[in-house]
Protein backbone atom coordinates (compact mmCIF):
# COMPACT_ATOMS: atom_id res chain seq x y z
CA UNK A 1 0.00 0.00 0.00
CA UNK A 2 1.07 3.49 -0.86
CA UNK A 3 1.54 6.49 1.33
CA UNK A 4 -1.71 8.67 1.39
CA UNK A 5 -3.60 11.48 2.47
CA UNK A 6 -7.12 11.39 3.08
CA UNK A 7 -9.70 14.28 4.40
CA UNK A 8 -13.46 13.72 3.36
CA UNK A 9 -15.32 15.93 6.14
CA UNK A 10 -18.89 15.92 4.14
CA UNK A 11 -21.48 15.57 6.22
CA UNK A 12 -24.49 13.30 4.85
CA UNK A 13 -28.43 13.61 5.74
CA UNK A 14 -29.71 10.35 4.46
CA UNK A 15 -33.34 8.95 3.98
CA UNK A 16 -36.50 9.52 3.61
CA UNK A 17 -37.32 13.18 3.63
CA UNK A 18 -33.95 14.50 4.33
CA UNK A 19 -34.41 17.76 2.17
CA UNK A 20 -36.35 19.01 5.02
CA UNK A 21 -33.42 19.40 6.76
CA UNK A 22 -31.90 21.62 4.26
CA UNK A 23 -32.11 25.16 6.12
CA UNK A 24 -30.79 23.72 9.13
CA UNK A 25 -27.84 22.10 7.10
CA UNK A 26 -27.03 25.61 5.20
CA UNK A 27 -27.20 27.55 8.38
CA UNK A 28 -24.66 24.87 10.68
CA UNK A 29 -22.38 25.13 7.57
CA UNK A 30 -22.22 29.06 8.07
CA UNK A 31 -24.86 30.07 5.13
CA UNK A 32 -26.48 32.99 5.30
CA UNK A 33 -26.96 34.21 1.43
CA UNK A 34 -27.70 31.11 -0.78
CA UNK A 35 -27.36 30.61 -4.47
CA UNK A 36 -29.80 27.86 -5.40
CA UNK A 37 -28.66 26.09 -8.43
CA UNK A 38 -30.30 23.31 -10.22
CA UNK A 39 -30.82 21.72 -13.48
CA UNK A 40 -33.78 21.82 -16.30
CA UNK A 41 -36.39 21.08 -14.42
CA UNK A 42 -37.03 17.66 -13.00
CA UNK A 43 -36.44 19.21 -9.26
CA UNK A 44 -39.27 21.80 -9.88
CA UNK A 45 -41.61 19.16 -11.69
CA UNK A 46 -41.60 16.58 -8.54
CA UNK A 47 -42.13 19.65 -5.47
CA UNK A 48 -38.14 19.26 -4.37
CA UNK A 49 -37.24 22.64 -4.98
CA UNK A 50 -40.30 24.52 -3.28
CA UNK A 51 -39.52 22.06 -0.31
CA UNK A 52 -36.10 23.23 0.26
CA UNK A 53 -37.17 27.00 -0.36
CA UNK A 54 -39.64 26.00 2.50
CA UNK A 55 -37.25 24.43 4.44
CA UNK A 56 -34.43 27.91 4.11
CA UNK A 57 -37.23 30.30 4.67
CA UNK A 58 -38.01 28.11 7.86
CA UNK A 59 -34.47 29.13 9.04
CA UNK A 60 -34.56 32.82 7.85
CA UNK A 61 -31.61 32.09 5.39
CA UNK A 62 -32.07 33.96 1.89
CA UNK A 63 -32.07 33.09 -1.88
CA UNK A 64 -31.46 33.56 -4.80
CA UNK A 65 -32.16 30.98 -7.76
CA UNK A 66 -30.23 30.24 -11.08
CA UNK A 67 -31.43 27.18 -12.90
CA UNK A 68 -30.97 25.69 -16.62
CA UNK A 69 -27.79 22.82 -15.71
CA UNK A 70 -27.45 21.05 -18.81
CA UNK A 71 -26.64 17.45 -18.61
CA UNK A 72 -22.82 17.64 -19.29
CA UNK A 73 -22.75 20.99 -17.78
CA UNK A 74 -21.54 24.04 -19.53
CA UNK A 75 -18.94 26.97 -18.78
CA UNK A 76 -21.45 29.47 -19.75
CA UNK A 77 -23.63 28.87 -17.04
CA UNK A 78 -20.85 28.88 -14.87
CA UNK A 79 -19.88 32.64 -15.76
CA UNK A 80 -23.38 33.97 -14.94
CA UNK A 81 -23.47 31.87 -11.71
CA UNK A 82 -20.12 33.55 -10.73
CA UNK A 83 -21.60 37.08 -12.03
CA UNK A 84 -25.19 36.56 -10.15
CA UNK A 85 -22.81 35.67 -6.99
CA UNK A 86 -20.90 38.23 -6.81
CA UNK A 87 -23.80 40.52 -7.65
CA UNK A 88 -25.88 39.35 -4.74
CA UNK A 89 -23.21 38.65 -1.96
CA UNK A 90 -24.01 34.86 -1.95
CA UNK A 91 -22.04 32.82 0.55
CA UNK A 92 -23.49 29.47 0.12
CA UNK A 93 -24.04 27.44 -3.18
CA UNK A 94 -26.90 24.89 -2.93
CA UNK A 95 -26.85 22.43 -5.81
CA UNK A 96 -30.37 20.85 -6.07
CA UNK A 97 -29.86 17.99 -9.11
CA UNK A 98 -27.74 15.63 -10.31
CA UNK A 99 -23.78 15.63 -10.83
CA UNK A 100 -24.06 18.06 -13.78
CA UNK A 101 -25.68 20.66 -11.31
CA UNK A 102 -23.34 19.77 -8.50
CA UNK A 103 -20.21 19.93 -10.92
CA UNK A 104 -21.54 23.52 -12.26
CA UNK A 105 -22.52 24.75 -8.32
CA UNK A 106 -18.87 23.61 -7.29
CA UNK A 107 -17.27 25.85 -10.53
CA UNK A 108 -19.26 28.67 -9.62
CA UNK A 109 -18.03 28.40 -5.80
CA UNK A 110 -14.40 28.46 -7.00
CA UNK A 111 -14.92 30.94 -9.91
CA UNK A 112 -16.44 33.42 -7.26
CA UNK A 113 -13.36 33.77 -4.91
CA UNK A 114 -10.98 33.57 -7.37
CA UNK A 115 -9.20 36.55 -9.34
CA UNK A 116 -8.82 34.57 -12.94
CA UNK A 117 -10.93 32.96 -15.28
CA UNK A 118 -12.21 29.48 -13.50
CA UNK A 119 -11.50 27.92 -16.42
CA UNK A 120 -7.69 27.88 -15.28
CA UNK A 121 -9.19 25.01 -12.50
CA UNK A 122 -9.60 23.12 -15.52
CA UNK A 123 -6.66 23.04 -16.63
CA UNK A 124 -4.84 21.70 -13.80
CA UNK A 125 -4.67 24.13 -11.07
CA UNK A 126 -5.53 22.95 -7.79
CA UNK A 127 -8.61 24.74 -5.88
CA UNK A 128 -7.64 26.21 -2.60
CA UNK A 129 -10.71 28.37 -1.95
CA UNK A 130 -14.64 28.48 -2.66
CA UNK A 131 -17.73 29.21 -1.24
CA UNK A 132 -18.96 26.62 0.85
CA UNK A 133 -20.82 24.22 -1.06
CA UNK A 134 -24.03 21.80 0.17
CA UNK A 135 -25.91 19.40 -2.40
CA UNK A 136 -29.33 17.65 -2.52
CA UNK A 137 -28.71 14.52 -4.88
CA UNK A 138 -31.81 13.58 -7.39
CA UNK A 139 -29.88 11.14 -9.04
CA UNK A 140 -26.93 7.98 -7.85
CA UNK A 141 -24.64 8.23 -10.25
CA UNK A 142 -21.44 11.01 -10.30
CA UNK A 143 -20.52 10.65 -6.97
CA UNK A 144 -20.16 14.34 -6.87
CA UNK A 145 -21.69 14.65 -3.68
CA UNK A 146 -18.33 13.36 -1.91
CA UNK A 147 -15.97 14.26 -4.28
CA UNK A 148 -13.84 16.94 -4.38
CA UNK A 149 -14.14 17.06 -8.15
CA UNK A 150 -16.17 18.62 -11.09
CA UNK A 151 -16.34 18.26 -14.95
CA UNK A 152 -17.58 21.33 -17.04
CA UNK A 153 -17.23 21.47 -20.94
CA UNK A 154 -15.90 24.47 -22.51
CA UNK A 155 -18.46 25.41 -25.10
CA UNK A 156 -16.24 27.50 -27.14
CA UNK A 157 -14.28 23.94 -28.40
CA UNK A 158 -16.56 21.54 -26.67
CA UNK A 159 -13.36 20.71 -24.08
CA UNK A 160 -14.57 18.64 -21.50
CA UNK A 161 -12.15 18.53 -18.46
CA UNK A 162 -12.56 18.12 -14.86
CA UNK A 163 -11.00 20.21 -11.75
CA UNK A 164 -9.80 18.97 -7.78
CA UNK A 165 -9.69 20.58 -5.12
CA UNK A 166 -10.75 19.30 -1.14
CA UNK A 167 -12.13 23.10 -0.88
CA UNK A 168 -14.93 22.12 -3.54
CA UNK A 169 -15.68 18.93 -1.49
CA UNK A 170 -19.15 19.60 -0.45
CA UNK A 171 -19.80 20.61 2.95
CA UNK A 172 -23.22 18.51 3.49
CA UNK A 173 -25.13 16.25 0.98
CA UNK A 174 -28.49 15.15 1.47
CA UNK A 175 -29.44 11.95 0.06
CA UNK A 176 -33.06 11.00 0.05
CA UNK A 177 -32.85 7.70 -2.08
CA UNK A 178 -36.48 8.06 -2.61
CA UNK A 179 -36.08 11.33 -4.78
CA UNK A 180 -34.72 8.96 -7.50
CA UNK A 181 -37.51 7.37 -7.66
CA UNK A 182 -38.49 9.84 -10.40
CA UNK A 183 -35.87 9.04 -12.83
CA UNK A 184 -36.12 7.86 -16.01
CA UNK A 185 -34.79 3.61 -16.14
CA UNK A 186 -32.04 5.14 -18.81
CA UNK A 187 -30.71 7.70 -16.44
CA UNK A 188 -30.98 4.96 -13.51
CA UNK A 189 -29.05 2.35 -15.70
CA UNK A 190 -26.27 5.70 -16.16
CA UNK A 191 -26.35 6.32 -13.12
CA UNK A 192 -25.25 2.63 -12.24
CA UNK A 193 -22.80 1.94 -15.21
CA UNK A 194 -20.98 5.18 -13.83
CA UNK A 195 -20.91 4.05 -10.05
CA UNK A 196 -19.21 0.95 -11.30
CA UNK A 197 -17.30 2.60 -13.62
CA UNK A 198 -15.53 4.58 -10.96
CA UNK A 199 -14.85 1.13 -9.14
CA UNK A 200 -13.19 -0.61 -11.48
CA UNK A 201 -10.96 2.47 -12.42
CA UNK A 202 -9.59 2.42 -9.02
CA UNK A 203 -9.47 -2.05 -9.45
CA UNK A 204 -6.92 -1.43 -12.09
CA UNK A 205 -3.98 -0.60 -10.10
CA UNK A 206 -0.32 -1.30 -10.59
CA UNK A 207 0.04 -1.14 -6.59
CA UNK A 208 0.63 -4.24 -4.53
CA UNK A 209 -0.69 -5.32 -1.52
CA UNK A 210 -4.06 -3.65 -1.70
CA UNK A 211 -6.46 -5.88 -0.09
CA UNK A 212 -8.50 -3.79 2.06
CA UNK A 213 -9.48 -1.76 -1.10
CA UNK A 214 -9.82 -4.43 -3.36
CA UNK A 215 -12.38 -6.51 -0.76
CA UNK A 216 -14.39 -2.81 -0.24
CA UNK A 217 -14.49 -2.37 -4.33
CA UNK A 218 -15.74 -5.96 -4.54
CA UNK A 219 -18.09 -5.58 -1.96
CA UNK A 220 -19.30 -2.25 -3.87
CA UNK A 221 -19.48 -4.35 -7.29
CA UNK A 222 -21.31 -7.11 -6.02
CA UNK A 223 -23.81 -4.70 -4.30
CA UNK A 224 -24.31 -2.86 -7.61
CA UNK A 225 -24.63 -6.41 -9.64
CA UNK A 226 -27.34 -7.39 -7.44
CA UNK A 227 -29.47 -3.91 -6.92
CA UNK A 228 -28.44 -2.33 -10.63
CA UNK A 229 -31.33 -4.36 -12.34
CA UNK A 230 -33.45 -4.52 -8.88
CA UNK A 231 -34.11 -0.82 -9.64
CA UNK A 232 -34.41 -1.10 -13.13
CA UNK A 233 -37.43 -3.83 -13.15
CA UNK A 234 -38.85 -1.96 -10.12
CA UNK A 235 -38.27 1.89 -9.96
CA UNK A 236 -40.32 2.38 -6.45
CA UNK A 237 -37.59 -0.17 -5.20
CA UNK A 238 -36.76 2.15 -1.91
CA UNK A 239 -34.27 0.02 -0.59
CA UNK A 240 -32.38 -1.00 -3.43
CA UNK A 241 -32.40 3.02 -4.42
CA UNK A 242 -30.97 3.48 -1.09
CA UNK A 243 -27.92 0.86 -1.62
CA UNK A 244 -27.20 1.89 -4.68
CA UNK A 245 -27.20 5.83 -3.62
CA UNK A 246 -24.70 4.84 -1.03
CA UNK A 247 -22.62 2.91 -3.13
CA UNK A 248 -22.16 5.41 -5.07
CA UNK A 249 -21.30 7.78 -2.97
CA UNK A 250 -18.27 5.30 -1.60
CA UNK A 251 -17.09 4.21 -5.18
CA UNK A 252 -16.34 7.98 -5.41
CA UNK A 253 -15.06 9.48 -1.72
CA UNK A 254 -11.80 7.74 -3.11
CA UNK A 255 -12.32 5.76 0.21
CA UNK A 256 -11.57 2.85 -2.24
CA UNK A 257 -8.94 4.45 -3.78
CA UNK A 258 -6.50 5.35 -1.31
CA UNK A 259 -2.85 3.54 -1.44
CA UNK A 260 -2.82 2.57 -4.60
CA UNK A 261 -2.54 3.72 -8.05
CA UNK A 262 -5.61 4.20 -10.21
CA UNK A 263 -6.56 4.44 -13.95
CA UNK A 264 -9.36 6.33 -15.20
CA UNK A 265 -8.43 5.82 -18.63
CA UNK A 266 -12.53 4.67 -20.19
CA UNK A 267 -13.55 8.36 -17.96
CA UNK A 268 -10.83 9.96 -20.04
CA UNK A 269 -12.09 8.33 -23.01
CA UNK A 270 -15.82 8.61 -22.65
CA UNK A 271 -15.37 12.48 -21.90
CA UNK A 272 -14.61 13.05 -24.91
CA UNK A 273 -17.63 10.99 -26.34
CA UNK A 274 -19.85 13.26 -24.40
CA UNK A 275 -18.52 16.49 -25.01
CA UNK A 276 -18.51 15.55 -29.37
CA UNK A 277 -22.19 13.97 -29.05
CA UNK A 278 -23.38 15.11 -25.54
CA UNK A 279 -24.67 11.75 -24.68
CA UNK A 280 -24.63 10.71 -20.97
CA UNK A 281 -21.51 9.76 -19.29
CA UNK A 282 -23.08 6.51 -18.13
CA UNK A 283 -24.30 5.46 -21.76
CA UNK A 284 -20.57 6.23 -23.22
CA UNK A 285 -18.73 4.07 -20.41
CA UNK A 286 -20.95 0.87 -20.73
CA UNK A 287 -19.54 0.90 -24.51
CA UNK A 288 -16.02 2.81 -23.51
CA UNK A 289 -15.34 0.58 -20.50
CA UNK A 290 -15.31 -3.36 -22.99
CA UNK A 291 -12.74 -1.81 -25.08
CA UNK A 292 -10.51 -0.38 -22.67
CA UNK A 293 -10.97 -3.51 -20.75
CA UNK A 294 -10.02 -6.01 -23.35
CA UNK A 295 -7.25 -3.46 -24.88
CA UNK A 296 -5.41 -3.42 -21.24
CA UNK A 297 -5.99 -7.00 -19.60
CA UNK A 298 -2.93 -8.77 -21.07
CA UNK A 299 -0.98 -5.76 -18.74
CA UNK A 300 -2.47 -8.14 -15.29
CA UNK A 301 -4.15 -10.96 -16.38
CA UNK A 302 -4.44 -11.92 -13.34
CA UNK A 303 -6.08 -8.65 -12.01
CA UNK A 304 -9.14 -9.04 -14.25
CA UNK A 305 -9.61 -12.91 -13.39
CA UNK A 306 -9.82 -11.67 -9.96
CA UNK A 307 -12.88 -9.64 -10.50
CA UNK A 308 -14.03 -12.01 -12.72
CA UNK A 309 -14.23 -15.06 -9.83
CA UNK A 310 -15.01 -12.73 -6.92
CA UNK A 311 -17.28 -10.34 -8.45
CA UNK A 312 -18.84 -12.28 -11.98
CA UNK A 313 -18.50 -15.69 -10.61
CA UNK A 314 -16.78 -17.17 -13.24
CA UNK A 315 -14.31 -20.04 -11.99
CA UNK A 316 -10.60 -19.50 -12.54
CA UNK A 317 -8.97 -21.66 -15.11
CA UNK A 318 -5.75 -21.80 -13.84
CA UNK A 319 -4.09 -22.58 -16.96
CA UNK A 320 -5.84 -19.87 -19.14
CA UNK A 321 -6.58 -17.10 -16.78
CA UNK A 322 -7.20 -15.03 -19.88
CA UNK A 323 -9.98 -16.67 -20.93
CA UNK A 324 -11.26 -16.12 -17.37
CA UNK A 325 -10.39 -12.58 -17.66
CA UNK A 326 -12.30 -12.24 -20.63
CA UNK A 327 -15.56 -14.05 -19.14
CA UNK A 328 -15.72 -11.50 -16.36
CA UNK A 329 -15.84 -8.45 -18.52
CA UNK A 330 -18.32 -10.29 -20.95
CA UNK A 331 -20.27 -10.78 -17.92
CA UNK A 332 -19.72 -7.18 -16.75
CA UNK A 333 -20.89 -5.56 -20.03
CA UNK A 334 -23.95 -8.01 -20.15
CA UNK A 335 -25.05 -6.96 -17.38
CA UNK A 336 -24.95 -3.57 -19.09
CA UNK A 337 -27.02 -4.67 -22.21
CA UNK A 338 -29.48 -6.08 -19.83
CA UNK A 339 -30.10 -2.46 -17.80
CA UNK A 340 -30.60 -0.92 -21.37
CA UNK A 341 -26.76 0.78 -21.79
CA UNK A 342 -25.83 1.42 -25.58
CA UNK A 343 -23.51 -1.66 -26.86
CA UNK A 344 -21.80 -0.05 -29.78
CA UNK A 345 -20.74 3.54 -31.29
CA UNK A 346 -24.06 3.23 -33.51
CA UNK A 347 -26.27 3.09 -30.68
CA UNK A 348 -24.43 5.66 -28.84
CA UNK A 349 -25.13 8.11 -31.74
CA UNK A 350 -21.15 8.06 -32.44
CA UNK A 351 -19.39 8.30 -35.61
CA UNK A 352 -16.62 6.22 -36.69
CA UNK A 353 -15.10 9.04 -39.11
CA UNK A 354 -14.83 10.72 -35.56
CA UNK A 355 -12.31 8.77 -34.39
CA UNK A 356 -9.13 10.69 -35.50
CA UNK A 357 -10.57 13.99 -33.77
CA UNK A 358 -12.07 12.45 -30.42
CA UNK A 359 -8.05 10.90 -30.27
CA UNK A 360 -6.66 14.16 -31.02
CA UNK A 361 -8.88 16.05 -28.51
CA UNK A 362 -7.96 13.28 -25.77
CA UNK A 363 -4.40 13.15 -26.24
CA UNK A 364 -3.63 16.42 -27.13
CA UNK A 365 -6.39 19.00 -26.08
CA UNK A 366 -6.27 21.51 -23.25
CA UNK A 367 -2.90 21.34 -22.91
CA UNK A 368 -2.09 17.25 -22.50
CA UNK A 369 1.06 15.75 -23.70
CA UNK A 370 -0.16 12.79 -25.77
CA UNK A 371 -0.46 9.95 -22.94
CA UNK A 372 -2.94 8.79 -20.86
CA UNK A 373 -3.94 6.04 -18.20
CA UNK A 374 -3.03 5.16 -14.92
CA UNK A 375 -2.99 1.82 -15.42
CA UNK A 376 -0.91 1.09 -18.66
CA UNK A 377 0.84 4.63 -20.54
CA UNK A 378 -1.49 4.48 -23.55
CA UNK A 379 -0.99 7.12 -26.71
CA UNK A 380 -2.91 8.49 -29.56
CA UNK A 381 -2.56 5.39 -31.81
CA UNK A 382 -3.70 3.10 -28.83
CA UNK A 383 -6.82 5.75 -28.14
CA UNK A 384 -7.72 5.36 -31.73
CA UNK A 385 -7.49 1.43 -31.88
CA UNK A 386 -9.95 1.29 -28.59
CA UNK A 387 -12.26 3.80 -30.41
CA UNK A 388 -12.56 1.50 -32.96
CA UNK A 389 -13.17 -1.43 -31.32
CA UNK A 390 -15.92 0.18 -29.25
CA UNK A 391 -17.42 0.52 -33.11
O1 LIG B 1 -31.71 18.61 -15.46
P1 LIG B 1 -32.86 17.88 -14.82
O2 LIG B 1 -34.18 18.35 -15.29
O3 LIG B 1 -32.74 17.84 -13.33
O4 LIG B 1 -32.80 16.35 -15.38
C1 LIG B 1 -31.70 15.49 -15.13
C2 LIG B 1 -30.85 15.25 -16.36
O5 LIG B 1 -31.60 15.35 -17.53
C3 LIG B 1 -32.24 14.12 -14.86
N1 LIG B 1 -32.56 13.89 -13.46
C4 LIG B 1 -31.73 13.97 -12.39
N2 LIG B 1 -32.37 13.62 -11.28
C5 LIG B 1 -33.65 13.33 -11.64
C6 LIG B 1 -33.78 13.51 -13.03
N3 LIG B 1 -34.93 13.29 -13.69
C7 LIG B 1 -35.99 12.87 -12.98
N4 LIG B 1 -35.94 12.64 -11.63
C8 LIG B 1 -34.78 12.86 -10.94
N5 LIG B 1 -34.73 12.59 -9.62
O6 LIG B 1 -31.19 13.22 -15.20
C9 LIG B 1 -30.42 13.80 -16.24
C10 LIG B 1 -28.95 13.60 -15.92
O7 LIG B 1 -28.56 14.41 -14.84
P2 LIG B 1 -27.00 14.67 -14.57
O8 LIG B 1 -26.87 15.58 -13.41
O9 LIG B 1 -26.33 15.07 -15.83
O10 LIG B 1 -26.48 13.18 -14.20
P3 LIG B 1 -25.20 12.65 -13.49
O11 LIG B 1 -25.34 12.70 -12.03
O12 LIG B 1 -24.93 11.36 -14.12
O13 LIG B 1 -24.02 13.68 -13.86
C11 LIG B 1 -23.28 13.55 -15.03
C12 LIG B 1 -22.15 14.54 -15.05
O14 LIG B 1 -21.23 14.31 -13.96
C13 LIG B 1 -19.90 14.20 -14.48
C14 LIG B 1 -20.14 13.60 -15.84
O15 LIG B 1 -19.02 13.72 -16.70
C15 LIG B 1 -21.33 14.40 -16.33
O16 LIG B 1 -20.93 15.66 -16.82
N6 LIG B 1 -19.05 13.48 -13.54
C16 LIG B 1 -18.69 14.12 -12.40
C17 LIG B 1 -17.86 13.55 -11.47
C18 LIG B 1 -17.48 14.27 -10.23
N7 LIG B 1 -17.80 15.54 -10.12
O17 LIG B 1 -16.85 13.73 -9.32
C19 LIG B 1 -17.28 12.22 -11.68
C20 LIG B 1 -17.96 11.44 -12.76
O18 LIG B 1 -17.06 10.47 -13.23
C21 LIG B 1 -18.46 12.22 -13.91
O19 LIG B 1 -17.44 12.46 -14.87
ZN1 LIG C 1 -17.93 8.86 -13.93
Amino acid sequence: MENFSFYSPTFFEFGKEAENKTGELVKRFGGGKVLIHYGGGSVVRSGLLDRVKDSLKKEGISFVELGGVKPNPRSGLVYEGIDLCKKENVDFVLAVGGGSTIDSSKAIAAGVVYDGDFWDFYCGKYITEALPVGTILTIAAAGSEGSPDSVITRESDMMKRGASGDAIRPKFSVLNPALTQTLPAFQSAAGITDIMAHLYERYLTNSTEVEVTDRLIEALLLTMKHEGPRVIENPDNYEARANIMWAGMMAHNNSCGVGRSQDWTSHDIEHELSALYDVAHGAGLAVTMPAVFKYVMKHNIMRFAQVAVRVWGCCMDFEHPEVTALEGINAFRSVLISIGMPRNFGELGAKEEDIPVLAQNLCYGNGRDGKIGGFVTLTKGDCEEIYKMMV
